[in-house]
């Protein structure tokens, strides 16, 4: 039986889309301060993630059936901090930006896309909701980050530690890597 060992190229571009997607709107996040203008482009940005994300999980449940299998063997400690650390991504990608935008409501403003489009206001204007949701938005974006480093180092010890170089599995446009399995009925 033969398998192929890359995710499908849906999943490739829709991951390395979202990756400079997020990142860059955590630094944008991190540079806010008090300036309308960034905020205005930071919420934009939230929003185009939150439908990217969106199309990101329908895209992985229609693809479900051809996904590689993982590198790590069943049931191991890696295998498990592998799947918790991809749930978790996805649980964040999803959560911050419905935290900015039930923020945004709860400061009294409706969370607008470029000015194209606004998202319909989920929470009424209340100072203290505001406070807490800003707080844990913020908190969120703080484990994102601190997860996708933990992502990136797990990536750098298979290749360290076990000698096995998973990128191109993710990177789209690389030449397919067929790989035989042990087949039983062999012989
Ligand atoms: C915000 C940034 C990122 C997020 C949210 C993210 C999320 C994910 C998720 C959820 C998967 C599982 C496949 C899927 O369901 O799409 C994955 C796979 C992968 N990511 Fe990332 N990723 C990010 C950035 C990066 C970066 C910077 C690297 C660079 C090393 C990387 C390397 C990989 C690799 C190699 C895989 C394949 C793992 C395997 O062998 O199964 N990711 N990523
Ligand atoms: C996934 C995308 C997003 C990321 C990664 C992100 C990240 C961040 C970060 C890092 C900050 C600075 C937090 C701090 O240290 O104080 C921030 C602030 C903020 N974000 Fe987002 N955000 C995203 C989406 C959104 C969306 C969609 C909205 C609203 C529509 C939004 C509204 C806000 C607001 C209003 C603040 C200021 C919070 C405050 O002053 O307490 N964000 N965001």
């Amino acid at each position: 039986m033969k398998h192929v060992s890359r995710y499908p190229l849906s999943i490739s571009l829709l991951h390395w889309l979202l990756a400079v997607a997020l990142i860059g709107n955590l630094i944008i996040g991190w540079m806010l301060d008090d300036r309308e203008d960034l905020l205005a482009l930071h919420k934009s940005i939230g929003i185009v993630i939150l439908g990217l994300v969106s199309v990101r999980v329908a895209n992985r449940l229609r693809v479900r059936r051809r996904l590689p299998p993982s590198t790590n063997p069943a049931g191991t400690p890696a295998y498990l901090a592998e799947k918790t650390a991809h749930h978790l991504l996805y649980v964040l990608m999803i959560a911050i930006p419905l935290l900015g935008w039930m923020k945004t409501n709860a400061a009294g403003h409706v969370a607008s896309c470029f000015g194209l489009f606004s998202l319909p206001t989920l929470l009424p204007k209340s100072h203290e909701l505001s406070h807490w949701l800003g707080e844990l938005h913020a908190l969120a974006a703080y484990g994102l980050a601190a997860l996708v480093g933990l992502h990136v180092l797990g990536a750098l010890a298979h290749r360290v530690l076990k000698s096995e170089n998973i990128l191109p599995r993710i990177l789209p446009f690389t030449r397919r890597v067929e790989q035989k399995m042990p087949t039983s009925d062999r012989g």
